[in-house]
């Protein structure tokens, strides 16, 4: 793209401050402005105007919830299923490690945080740990594949290569990256990060099957069988990955994904609750959790929307293949995004200054026709690192790896 192209396009979008330092840029940096310009879908940053209208809700009712005693009755005959699933090669997992993680507000990946106490204990070892576990059970590896972002992808590779992969076979082990958006000020324009880089932030985990296509990892991933895929977030050091009982549960029960859910603390507890939206299954977020459903009953008395997601999906590789061609819906979050002020000056912010745009995983699920919720201990499998301090933050899945015998 040359200047002239490069001026009308960002005309059209009313972003013409990008090119505010251009004059001054280098060759270099002038052909590398260019490209990205080129490269970036400014349509994004005109939803600012719609926010409030942007995704509107459907009608909401009660889901199925696959609970506990139901589970135990049937623990031997669906872990049975799981562990042959795996032993078949049909099982891998995703981790979702593409995120920025500023609310912990360390500047690496945050799966390289360090949760030690006594020792190094770092989040992806943990994780790693977890799924050495039913590596050890099922006496199988399973393919593990993880999504980075362009800001976090050459730290996150050398980590595991310096850590020798915690133990896990490396071979088993795949690294992709997610797509990048343009990040913006309240008012829908694009900040800059530098004077030849606009600030962008990884477009969100709802794109993460569209980026294994992209990167070929979809295609050696069915050639060597894999036909369910087990997508969990970096963040929550208890989670069970693979879990066979989980993988049995879904296969068993023919559903499209099976959804790990958690009793939520209080009705207004801030995770997304499991739901059907329009008779599909879907996941109602905690600021859409209106106090008419949180106070909704079902037959039998118990809250109507008691079960909250964690992050943890197993979905099916056939339906994911169908879904990925759909546009999934796109979500504003206010975040901290780093500036050029009018000074050209380097900023990081200390509170949100702007919007990113992010597609979501929890959107997919109300692309298929079918969803098994299943409950699991929440002191035994969730522990989410969010924060630094307070609620799901390094401190409280401290006390729960603990409790949980696990040395830190
Ligand atoms: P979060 O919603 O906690 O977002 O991600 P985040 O960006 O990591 O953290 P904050 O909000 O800035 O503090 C949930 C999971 O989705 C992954 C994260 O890495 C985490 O595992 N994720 C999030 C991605 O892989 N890509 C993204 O673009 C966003």
């Amino acid at each position: 793209m040359n200047y002239q192209q490069a001026y009308d396009k960002l005309e059209k979008y009313g972003q013409l401050h990008v090119l505010k330092y251009y004059e001054e840029l280098s060759e270099q940096e002038k052909e590398e402005l260019l490209t990205q310009i080129e490269q970036t879908d400014f349509e994004v940053l005109s939803l600012c105007e719609k926010k409030e209208t942007l995704n509107p809700r459907g009608k909401i009712e009660p889901i199925a919830v696959m609970e506990l005693p139901a589970i135990e009755a049937k623990k031997d005959e669906y872990t049975q299923i799981g562990l042959d699933a795996i032993r078949a090669g049909k099982v891998g997992a995703v981790l979702l490690a593409g995120g920025m993680g500023t609310r912990l507000g360390s500047d690496a990946p945050k799966g390289v945080y360090n949760i030690g106490l006594t020792k190094d204990v770092f989040i992806f070892q943990r994780l790693i740990e977890n799924l050495l576990d039913v590596v050890h059970q099922a006496d199988a590896w399973i393919p593990l594949y993880v999504m980075t972002s362009d800001k976090n992808h050459d730290t996150t590779v050398s980590f595991f290569q310096e850590k020798q992969y915690f133990g896990y076979n490396a071979d088993y082990v795949t690294f992709f990256m997610q797509d990048m958006a343009p990040a913006a000020d309240y008012s829908g324009k694009v900040y800059m990060e530098a004077k030849n880089k606009m600030s962008t932030s990884p477009n969100g985990n709802g794109g993460w099957f569209l980026s294994m296509m992209k990167w070929g990892v979809a295609e050696k991933m069915k050639q060597a069988g894999v036909e369910w895929l087990n997508v969990f977030a970096v963040d929550n050091v208890l989670q069970r990955i693979a879990d066979p009982c989980f993988v049995g549960a879904t296969i068993a029960t023919n559903s499209a994904v099976g959804a790990k859910v958690v009793a939520k603390t209080a009705p207004d507890e801030k995770v997304g609750a499991m739901c059907l939206e329009d008779g599909k299954p879907s996941i109602v977020e905690y600021y859409d959790m209106t106090p008419e459903l949180m106070a909704e009953k079902t037959k039998d008395g118990k809250p109507a929307y008691h079960f909250g997601v964690i992050l943890n999906y197993l979905f099916r590789v056939k339906d994911l293949v169908e879904i990925v061609e759909k546009k999934l819906p796109l979500h504003i979050v206010e975040k901290k995004i780093p500036y050029l002020n009018e000074a050209g000056e380097p900023v990081k912010p200390e509170e949100p200054n702007g919007y990113k745009f992010e597609q979501l995983v929890l959107d997919m699920i109300h692309e298929l026709d079918s969803c098994l919720p299943y409950e699991v201990v929440r002191k035994k499998e969730f522990a989410p690192i969010k924060n630094k301090t307070g609620v799901d933050s390094v401190e409280s899945a401290r006390e729960l790896c603990k409790e949980n015998g696990i040395l830190l």
